[in-house]
């Protein structure tokens, strides 16, 4: 047995132990703060290798740009949270059942602003997204830079990943994004993933750049969640509309999301605020 194989096995026994548990919904924003860097694709590949443990996961696009995550999958949806909000479609009637455990919620291209719902469409989202509490987890590509709707989502959810890749334009825009999180919310975690690395040495040396100016500027201690090689098996599959996770599943793209997954498990387990959907909620619209 491998020692990823060994790792899901365990993880797999520990998820048998925690069902009879009292289980809370994880909310996990993925962001980044240049646009580019692999958001969709690391939250697309994370949700589906999480699926595969047999967690149940919903993966909500809240891009206000193109809706990314439809694209890479090649699905197109009818309806979308829009819909929902202006309560002419139930939550149920706009989910894609992507495959087994795994959901989506597509994002609308053109997205609403947060701050401009009323009141009454406030609620209609509310009360419908109450009703995702059933999920174990739910991920949610919140979109590049620093805009109002993108923090929104990051500060509510109780962690965050933030993707940057090796450039020095990226780190910086990534520190800017912490930056922006710690002023709005001490409260969220911080956890880095850096994509396209050419080896770990590099992955290390970028992780620990952007750790040292958080700490020393900030006084924010940012947790490393992993790296994601640069691979062209993350290319050909976004060519064919087909996560790489399943199109490549032995590809180093794919070891190092099975890893990433792994790791925000073990992490799960030392979580103690978790809060849960109700929480995420109250603050997305507080
Ligand atoms: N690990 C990787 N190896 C090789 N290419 C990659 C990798 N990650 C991302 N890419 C390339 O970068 C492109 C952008 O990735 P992706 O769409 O996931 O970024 P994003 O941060 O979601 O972008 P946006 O800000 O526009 O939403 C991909 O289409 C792919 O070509
Ligand atoms: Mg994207």
């Amino acid at each position: 047995m491998s020692q990823i194989d060994g790792l899901i096995k365990m993880v797999n026994e520990e998820n048998e132990k925690r069902h009879s548990k009292k289980n809370i919904t994880r909310v996990i924003s993925v962001a980044s703060g240049k646009g580019g860097v692999g958001k969709t694709n690391v939250s697309v590949n994370i949700a589906i290798a999480y699926s595969q443990l047999g967690k149940k996961v919903l993966l909500m696009d809240a891009d206000l740009g193109l809706a990314n995550v439809n694209i890479l999958l090649g699905i197109i949806p009818n309806y979308t949270l829009y819909d929902v909000i202006s309560n002419k479609k139930s939550l149920e009637e706009i989910i894609i059942k992507y495959k087994e455990n795994l959901d989506i919620i597509p994002g609308a291209s053109g997205f609403y602003q947060i701050a401009d719902l009323s009141r009454e469409e406030k609620d209609n989202l509310i009360n419908s997204l109450n009703k995702l509490a059933s999920y174990d987890i739910i991920i949610i590509d919140s979109g590049a830079g620093l805009s109002d709707n993108v923090l929104s989502f990051i500060t509510a959810s109780n962690e965050v990943i933030v993707v940057t890749n090796p450039e020095p334009t990226a780190l910086t825009d990534a520190y800017g994004l912490v930056k922006a999180i710690s002023l709005t919310s001490e409260e969220t975690e911080i956890k880095i993933v850096v994509n396209m690395i050419k080896d770990i040495k590099q992955a290390k040396t970028v992780y620990k750049k952007l750790y040292d100016v958080c700490y020393k500027f900030l006084k924010v201690e940012i947790k490393n969640l992993g790296f994601v090689y640069e691979d062209e098996a993350v290319k050909a599959s976004v060519k064919k509309q087909n996560p790489f996770i399943l199109s490549y599943p032995d590809s180093k793209a794919s070891q190092s999301i099975k890893h990433i997954v792994l790791r925000l498990e073990k992490l799960d387990h030392i979580l103690e605020n978790k809060k849960g959907i109700k929480n995420f909620l109250e603050k997305l619209f507080k």
